[in-house]
Parts: C-alpha cells; sequence; structure tokens
C-alpha cells in the first residue's frame, strides 16, 4: 500500500519537475504485515516511569515540529508553482549529496550492509519546503557516488515518517525475517500533531523497501515531542539499545531490547547542555582515541539556540555501561563552529567499528527560504570521526572528510613558499569545479619593524576565494592569539535576518602555525582546521562564481609549508553548473 498524501497544491507546486521523482514514489512497497508469532508489545514496551506529554505541543495544529517554521507560516507558498531556475543549477553542489526536487533535512538510516552504504534522509518529494515528510534514499558503495533509490518509507494516515535509523538484523532476532538471514530494521518516528511515537518497518531486499510492522507503534510513552530514535547492538550486554529524544524535556531516554520490538526503559541523560527549545537526534557511538583506547560519544542536535543561532550539534565525551551514559565531564562540544551542519547521525554495521557521519548542511533558521527553488537541502562530506587531547588536554572531536582523496582531480598550479608582510598570491579558479584546499602555514615571529614591547599583534594570514563583482569569502587565520575566522558576509546571492555571516574558532593558542583543509563546493563550505579538531560547515551564496584564490600576509610575513589544490570530481547524475 503506497500512501502518498492527497494534498493536491503540494503536488502541483512541484509538476512542472517532478516527473522523475513523483515517478519513483510509485514503486514503494511500504505495507503492514502481520506477523503470526508476535504478540503485540502494548504490554511490555511502557517506560519506566512516564513522561507526561508536554502542554505546549499539545496545542499545535499544523507540522507535528513546533520549532520548525513551517509552510503553515508562509501562507500560499506550497501552492505556487514552482519553476527551476538558473540558481537551481548554479548552486547545486557537485560532491555533497542533495535530492533532485524537494526539500531535504536529517540524514536517517544510515547504515552499511556488507556491501552498500545507505543514506536515508527527510524528505518532501512535493515542495521545496518541509512537510509531509517520506524518508528519500540514495545508496553508495563509497559514501561519495551516490545513486537515487526509490522512496523507502513514504508518509502514512499514522503520520510523517520523522527521523530514525536502520540496523543490520543479521541473527533475526526479531522474528520478522523468513530465513537465519536476517536482513535491514528501520526504526522511526511517526509523527502526527499529537503524537510522536517508534515505529518498525523490515526490509526484505536490503534496504530498497520496507513493510511496515503490524503491531506498531513499538514504543508510545503518550508524548508528542518524544523522538528520533537510534539504534546499537552493545555487545557487552548482549542487547539492543536504543537512544530517542524527549525533546521538550531536554533529555536523551535509553531503551533496551533482544528483539527489536519490546522495549525497556533503562535510563535518560539530562537535561544537560545548551538551554534551547528542542533535543533532536540523539546518536550514541564508540569513538576511538587516536592515542589508543575509545570512549562513548553523545550527540545532540538542538533546535532552536545554537550560540551560533539556530541549530547546532552539541556532544558530551563518555562512557556507556550499556544502561546509562555517563559524561566523563560537565564539558559540552560543539561539532561546527559555524551554524549549517546540524541533526548528525552516524553509520551503524561498519566494518572495523569505523566511526563515519554525515550531518545535514542546513540550518532551520533559513532552510526554507534559500535562492534555490526546485530543490533544497544537501549533507556534508561523509566525516571519519576520532577523539583526540587537545592542547588543554579536553578529549575532543575531530573529524576529517572520508574518502575525499579519491576524487581528486587535476592540481591547479600554485606554488607559494613565502608571503612577505602586506603581500599577496593569487591563483584562477575553474568556476564551477568543487575545489580542495590543503594548506599548511606559519606566520612569522615578529615583525621586524614593530617597536619593542609590541607582541606582534597584527599577524593575519587572509585566504580569500573572490571574484571581479567585490565579492569575498574569507578564511582568516590571527596568529596573536591562534584564532581562526570564517566571513561568508560578502557574497551577495542570500540575504535574511539569520543568515549570519562571520563566525569564528579558536585553534591552539600561543601558535603561530595552523593548518587547514576546504572544500568548496557550489552553495556549500566545509572547513577542517588543525586536523579535524575545528570544523566549520557554511553554506554560501554568491552572486557570480568565486574565480581566484588570494592568500595574502597581513603584519607579518608568512611560510608556507604546504599549498595544494585540486578540482574534485563530480559524483552525482545532477544539472550543475560544470
Ligand atoms: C531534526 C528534526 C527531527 C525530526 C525531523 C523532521 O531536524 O526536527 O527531530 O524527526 O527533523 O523532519
Amino acid at each position: 500500500m503506497t500512501n502518498i498524501p492527497s494534498d493536491p497544491t503540494r503536488r502541483r507546486a512541484l509538476s512542472s519537475l517532478a516527473a522523475s521523482s513523483l515517478a519513483a514514489i510509485g514503486t514503494v512497497g511500504l505495507s503492514s504485515k502481520a506477523s503470526a508469532d508476535v504478540s503485540s508489545p502494548t504490554s511490555t514496551n511502557a517506560p519506566g516511569k512516564p513522561t507526561p506529554a508536554l502542554a505546549p505541543d499539545s496545542l499545535r495544529k499544523d507540522e507535528p515540529n513546533a520549532s520548525h517554521p513551517s509552510p503553515a507560516d508562509q501562507p500560499g507558498a506550497t501552492a505556487r508553482p514552482i519553476v527551476k531556475t538558473g540558481s537551481d543549477v548554479f548552486y547545486r553542489p557537485t560532491v555533497h549529496f542533495s535530492p533532485t526536487t524537494g526539500f531535504m533535512n536529517d540524514p536517517n538510516g544510515l547504515v552499511f550492509d556488507g556491501e552498500r552504504y545507505h543514506l536515508y534522509y527527510q524528505y518532501d518529494p512535493f515542495a521545496p519546503y518541509a512537510g509531509h515528510v517520506h524518508w528519500g534514499h540514495a545508496s553508495s558503495t563509497d559514501m561519495l557516488h551516490w545513486k537515487d533509490q526509490p522512496i523507502a518509507i513514504p508518509e502514512t494516515e499514522a503520520g510523517e515518517a520523522f527521523t530514525g535509523c536502520a540496523v543490520m538484523d543479521r541473527a533475526n532476532a526479531s522474528g520478522l525475517f523468513e530465513d537465519s538471514k536476517g536482513g535491514m530494521v528501520a526504526l522511526y518516528t511517526r509523527a502526527s500533531p499529537d503524537r510522536q511515537a517508534q515505529y518498525l518497518a523490515t526490509s526484505h531486499d536490503n534496504g530498497q523497501s520496507f513493510t511496515e510492522y503490524a503491531h506498531n507503534p513499538v514504543l508510545d510513552i503518550g508524548s508528542n515531542s518524544f523522538r528520533d530514535p537510534q539504534v546499537i547492538f552493545h555487545k557487552p550486554t548482549n542487547q539492543w539499545v536504543m537512544v530517542v529524544a524527549k525533546s521538550r524535556l531536554h533529555q536523551s531516554a535509553f531503551y533496551a531490547s533482544i528483539d527489536l520490538i519490546h522495549w525497556v526503559h533503562l535510563s535518560d541523560f539530562g537535561p544537560s547542555g545548551l538551554f534551547g527549545v528542542d533535543y533532536e537526534c540523539p546518536n550514541l557511538i564508540e569513538v576511538p582515541i587516536e592515542s589508543g583506547g575509545s570512549r562513548w560519544v553523545l550527540f545532540v542536535s538542538v533546535n532552536p539556540g545554537g550560540p551560533t543561532g539556530g541549530s547546532i550539534t552539541q556532544y558530551f565525551v563518555g562512557q556507556f555501561d550499556g544502561t546509562r551514559f555517563i559524561p566523563d565531564d560537565t564539558v559540552i562540544g560543539l561539532t561546527d563552529f559555524a551554524k549549517d551542519a546540524y541533526a548528525l547521525q552516524v553509520y551503524g554495521n561498519m566494518p572495523k567499528a569505523e566511526a563515519v557521519s554525515i550531518a545535514w548542511l542546513g540550518n532551520w533558521q533559513y532552510c526554507q527560504e534559500l535562492p534555490t527553488q526546485s530543490w533544497r537541502g544537501c549533507m556534508t562530506l561523509p566525516r571519519t570521526m576520532t577523539l583526540r587531547r587537545d592542547f588543554a588536554g579536553w578529549l575532543r572531536l575531530a573529524q576529517t572528510p572520508r574518502g575525499l582523496e579519491t576524487l581528486r582531480d587535476t592540481a591547479i598550479a600554485f606554488e607559494v613558499k613565502r608571503i612577505a608582510a602586506g603581500a599577496s598570491a593569487q591563483v584562477a579558479l575553474p568556476p564551477g569545479k568543487a575545489l580542495e584546499l590543503l594548506l599548511s602555514v606559519t606566520v612569522d615571529e615578529r615583525p621586524r619593524d614593530l617597536p619593542l614591547g609590541d607582541k606582534g599583534r597584527t599577524g593575519r594570514f587572509v585566504i580569500t576565494f573572490g571574484n571581479d563583482q567585490g565579492e569575498t569569502l574569507t578564511i582568516g587565520f590571527d596568529a596573536f592569539s591562534g584564532q581562526l575566522w570564517l566571513d561568508r558576509d560578502e557574497l551577495k546571492g542570500f540575504a535574511q535576518p539569520f543568515f549570519t555571516g562571520q563566525f569564528s574558532t579558536v585553534l591552539n593558542p600561543d601558535d603561530r602555525h595552523f593548518e587547514i583543509r576546504v572544500v568548496l563546493d557550489a552553495c556549500t563550505l566545509e572547513i577542517f582546521a588543525n586536523g579535524g579538531l575545528s570544523v566549520g560547515t557554511a553554506l554560501i551564496f554568491p552572486v557570480s562564481p568565486l574565480d581566484f584564490l588570494r592568500l595574502e600576509a597581513n603584519g607579518a610575513g608568512a611560510t608556507v609549508e604546504q599549498v595544494e589544490l585540486f578540482q574534485l570530481r563530480k559524483v552525482m547524475e545532477r544539472e550543475t553548473a560544470v
């Protein structure tokens, strides 16, 4: 049974474009299938302590997530016909995943099935606005080259298909598979304005299509802000563990199960972390420490309430004993120093327990107003995650783009070894191409002509991507304070009150050296500084192609130990600028 909402205005909105993606929806095979020998879980899935539903949410009448500005707030938005514009092509990334048409937010169901990596995603196929959420689907053998797949889980009368996970039930613990090889199980939230509960669906064809379990929901605490389950198999206790958000209580709740169907409440973590409205998308994973050993990391997305505005992903480092998450300290980490990396999810079933994540490259503050018309939303590059001690001894998350070297095409020659104070070096860029820049720089200790007693505060190294229209995208390093900034304010393609322009982070204090890896791809920018300890993810909207790169030393000279610039090969069959 395919259950596509019959809202004609939303369908009409994309009708000029959507022939291909709507055709794909037609092949969805999601149905409810009874399973004779599985009893209804209703008697055993009650949590240890009942959580009261929160009053403010129960007053909602439109979209089931009140912290999202919804199309209901923009009268007529979904009824207007959507026309594919030049911006849709110009801003379309070439190495980051984006949907053909419609609106995409969180990554979902990230799992390796033994052959393919799956990327499901929150998807409104009908309009470039959040709503009518389905699970879109793409698959890959390297997490970079994605193949579009039919919609995996549609919206149904029971609600929208909100965020969730996929696990490989290889031992057929659920009893829902015919043979002992088992199969894939998705656990996700069905969301309606007055209820959010956890649902289960099985896939008998390696994640291509799903059948909804007959006795859903598998976990329902009577709340309307209870969502985004992530499930792992916890080997030491030989059980499945779910972490799920009690969003308005600002808690991550842990549940255990031996069959993925019956869930027992274990513990709640929090409230802990940033002030904010909704806590969402908790994800738990064991991450290797670079110097040996490992720690558990609990990621929790907060929206709105991020220190840079709107959506932010925070994390806690600690231990998980099979029952509760115990943080090592009271420190809150942020995965990003800019504001466009949200709803981070980790891959399950990875060989050698590699820790890999993908986040939505967006922010709820402006994601529905971006200057593209027929599609909105893209994902970050897949990132390998490790833990590393920083200068102060904190164990911090380090993120690096996974496998990006394999996309390197022609290197752009750019020979720079020394830049004198006040001087710069410049190179032309091929318009429209995704680029990777690797840079390692040491700013001179002290400018020779400064009076005694001056600490050399003026040493700044500036990386500018620009064009002759006067648009600039700047990344800079202040050697005196060891801080890095990012400035997207001088790009003129998009303005909105929350689309703020400047961000900064501290690298190492008292260190005039930095190294950085920058990926620039149409409307996306990812910065990995000092081995990924500081990461900045930002949407960028220049009016014209950024066609030069300039390196500039201000106030003090600089030695450039490494400068490498690569064009990156396009990964998707999409209409892009190149
Ligand atoms: C996070 C989120 C989730 C929810 C989904 C709805 O961005 O709000 O909590 O499941 O988006 O699309």
